[in-house]
């Protein structure tokens, strides 16, 4: 399985912290936040990798990980996003990296305590379709920011909605997302959202559609370190008092 590492797009919620930088090298705690997502994936049994990114700091990610070696990568490629076009847009930039192979993607902002190894295990049995990870929140305030699963009586996701005034579920969708190659012919057709965006929950919900989505709930901490300056310190102190990406 392949990995796509998303740290692109322009960091508004963090102004003016990311007009001087890009979000993903803003410290989480001792060591710049796109460190986290690559250890993940590398925790996770993933060692070829593609990084995302855009912006005017992009030279920066090269400068920390360098061709990854250090961080047990074996090998490590690297993509421009132009413009922040979204994430899916962002994906489709990795398209020949990819290839014919499953491919893990992760939001770099996204921090876990615990790995998702098993959910990564559990796609290649799987071998079609979709898997995400959902991470359990009850605060309806936090869900309007974020994906939000509706889910049937059998437990099956029936739709995602992103960023909804009435959560339909205590769930959260995270930032991780396992696909099959599909994925890139999904994305070719996508319409761009009323924020001028290509986005990952239209991706997600035309597996939804196919009856191809699975899902996992993560276990102990996720936070979103890019969603405001609020959840951006929350996911610091967390860090600093427990610890994150551990077995
Ligand atoms: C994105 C997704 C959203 C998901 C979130 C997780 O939101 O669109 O569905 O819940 O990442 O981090 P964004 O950060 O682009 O607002």
């Amino acid at each position: 399985m392949k990995g796509v590492i998303l740290a692109g797009g322009s960091g508004t919620r963090l102004h003016p912290l990311t007009r001087i930088t890009n979000k993903h090298l803003l410290p989480i705690y001792d060591r710049p936040m796109i460190s986290y997502a690559i250890e993940a994936l590398v925790l996770a049994g993933i060692n070829e990798m593609m990084l995302v990114t855009g912006g005017t700091h992009a030279g920066e990610f090269l400068r920390l990980l360098g061709n990854g070696e250090e961080y047990g990568i074996d090998r490590l490629f690297y993509a421009y996003q132009e413009r922040p076009g979204g994430i899916a847009e962002a994906l489709g930039l990795a398209e020949r990296f990819v290839a014919d192979d499953p491919v893990l993607v992760m939001l770099a902002d996204n921090i876990v305590e615990h790995s998702f190894r098993s959910t990564v295990e559990a796609f290649a049995d799987q071998g079609k379709g979709a898997r995400i990870l959902l991470t359990e929140e009850d605060d309806p305030v936090h869900l309007r920011h974020l994906g939000v699963p509706e889910l049937d009586g059998e437990g099956h996701v029936v739709a995602i909605h992103e960023k909804p005034q009435t959560p339909p579920s205590s769930y959260a969708v995270t930032g991780i997302y396992c696909y099959d190659p599909q994925v890139f012919e999904v994305i070719g057709h996508l319409e761009p959202s009323g924020r001028g965006e290509l986005e990952i929950t239209d991706v997600n919900n035309w597996y939804v559609g196919q009856g191809e989505m699975a899902f996992d709930v993560l276990q102990g901490f996720w936070g979103d370190a890019g969603e405001s300056i609020e959840a951006y310190y929350a996911v610091n102190d967390y860090v600093r008092a427990n610890g994150a990406n551990k077995s």
